[in-house]
């Protein structure tokens, strides 16, 4: 006899819960069931399954259980398009008493505000801030989500994620976590310094298909091949999918290029295939500065989106292509990790990006989190995953990414500048203040424990 599956609503939690997931009773994958029994345990849990296998249901359950158990919880994410995201849902608590938070750090949100509330959603940038100002918040927290924890070797983008878990971890050594990611080669490391049980599964609810642009056809990592025409391969992938009512997401590597490619997708695309006048601004809206050169492309069914657009616009837009007004969409990493998008197919047009004056290829795991925002379970049953490759290095490395696991987390903590800034920081909030609180507080980072 085939076992029952467990379902969201055998978790005993009140109808409501069941919101968050547009009121669908889903059976729980058993990833799902197997983190949240051991979270119920007792234990800390680092959950490592690939893109769009339901990794926020993990932490949704545990923000509950902390809930009902009087406590407080922290939900740290990379980006803000996500922060936003898990905001819109979490709010959706308020009929069942979770007072839910949002603190992205484009207004000072003060400490004491932040203890009105049993949920904040926040970046990792200003988690820190909040810390900064007032450390005693971490021993008001009952729970830490960590979302995207591969991040916390990112110099660029999330320098402070390991710097914030160490500091609530240190305040409060009694904290729960729930760390979440889809590209953690070393799983172990990561989950020793967190002192968590490891969750892992390689199954992902809705495939992907991988395969590489190069030279006016698709070759896909099972063999096949797809002629592609005109002039430009990406318009010709954006047309096709249109046809069959699939939406596109280019990623490039500057806010220029995306204003430009956005532009150069929207005077190609089928102008069959896209919604007339599409009530996009409103009469009376805010001055953006690009709101005069958004407003012809979203008339053809075409935006950018990158961290230059106000987050009104920004918002605006991710809510256009969610309602599938919008059916191309050209980001830069601001759409990179966590966010749930219509898009059928992903395609990253600049595997390379410039950084201390170089052109560099982009790090495996952010190739990976990119193409993982084709294929959500809620929006589509198949998803393509192109990598565009301009030259035969760039095809082999395409190769390399989509046969390859992403790079293993590293610290980012013993970066000159932002030691110095960091052993300030403790001092400034009162944490450490002799050389050997400093080593004390450093050799509990993952820095100190790898
Ligand atoms: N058991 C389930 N059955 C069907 N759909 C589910 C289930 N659990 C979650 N989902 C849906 O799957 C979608 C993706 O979930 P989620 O955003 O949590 O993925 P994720 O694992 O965090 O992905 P990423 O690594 O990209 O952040 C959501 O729309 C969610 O409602
Ligand atoms: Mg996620």
């Amino acid at each position: 006899m085939v076992e029952a599956k467990m379902k969201i609503g055998d978790l005993g939690y009140p109808a409501e819960f069941l919101e968050l997931f547009d009121g669908k009773n889903f059976d729980l994958y058993p990833h799902q069931e197997e983190a949240i029994r051991k979270f119920q345990e007792g234990n800390n849990v680092l959950v490592s399954v690939p893109t769009a296998a339901g990794k926020s249901l993990v932490a949704y359950s545990a923000i509950y259980e902390t809930f009902r158990r009087g406590l407080r919880s922290i939900y740290i994410v990379p980006l803000k398009a996500l922060a936003g995201e898990k905001y819109s849902e979490l709010s959706r608590l308020e009929k069942i008493g979770i007072r839910v938070a949002l603190s992205v750090g484009d207004y000072d949100t003060s400490p004491s505000f932040i203890k009105n509330y049993d949920v904040i959603v926040c970046t990792s940038e200003k988690a820190d801030s909040l810390l900064h100002h007032d450390p005693s918040i971490a021993d008001e927290l009952g729970l830490v989500v960590a979302d995207e924890i591969h991040l916390i070797g990112d110099e660029g983008r999330c320098p402070k994620l390991e710097m914030v878990l160490s500091t609530i971890k240190y305040v409060n050594p009694g904290i729960r976590i729930v760390a979440l990611s889809a590209t953690i080669s070393n799983i172990e490391d990561v989950a020793d310094w967190i002192g968590s049980s490891i969750v892992n599964s390689d199954f992902r609810p809705v495939p992907l298909k991988p395969g590489i642009i190069y030279r006016k056809k698709i070759t896909y990592m099972n063999g096949e091949e797809e002629k592609l025409k005109g002039e430009d391969e990406v318009i010709d992938i954006v047309n096709s999918h249109l046809s069959r009512g699939g939406q596109t997401l280019v990623f490039v590597n500057s806010r220029k290029r995306s204003e430009e490619y956005a532009r150069r997708i929207s005077l190609a695309i089928d102008q069959n295939l896209i919604m007339k006048n599409i009530e996009f601004f409103p009469e009376r809206g805010e001055t953006d500065r690009y709101e005069e050169t958004l407003k012809s492309m979203v008339q053809n069914g075409v935006s950018f989106h990158h961290a230059g657009l106000s987050g009104e616009t920004r918002t605006r837009i991710e809510k256009g292509f969610k309602d599938g007004l919008l059916k191309a969409l050209v980001a830069t990493p601001t759409l990179a990790a966590g966010v749930n998008l219509p898009a059928r197919v992903v395609v990253i047009r600049d595997l390379t990006r410039y950084s201390n004056g170089y052109s560099q290829f982009l790090p495996n795991m952010e190739i990976q989190q990119m193409l993982g925002r084709a294929g959500r379970p809620q929006y589509d049953s198949e998803g393509y995953a192109y990598l565009y490759a301009a030259s035969k290095t760039s095809f082999d490395m395409a190769n390399t990414y989509l046969s390859t696991d992403p790079e293993p987390v590293k610290s980012g903590m013993f970066q000159e500048s932002l030691l110095r800034f960091n052993v300030l920081g403790l001092i400034s909030m009162g944490i450490a203040t002799s050389k050997e609180g400093i080593m004390d507080f450093f050799s509990s980072t993952f820095a100190g424990k790898t």
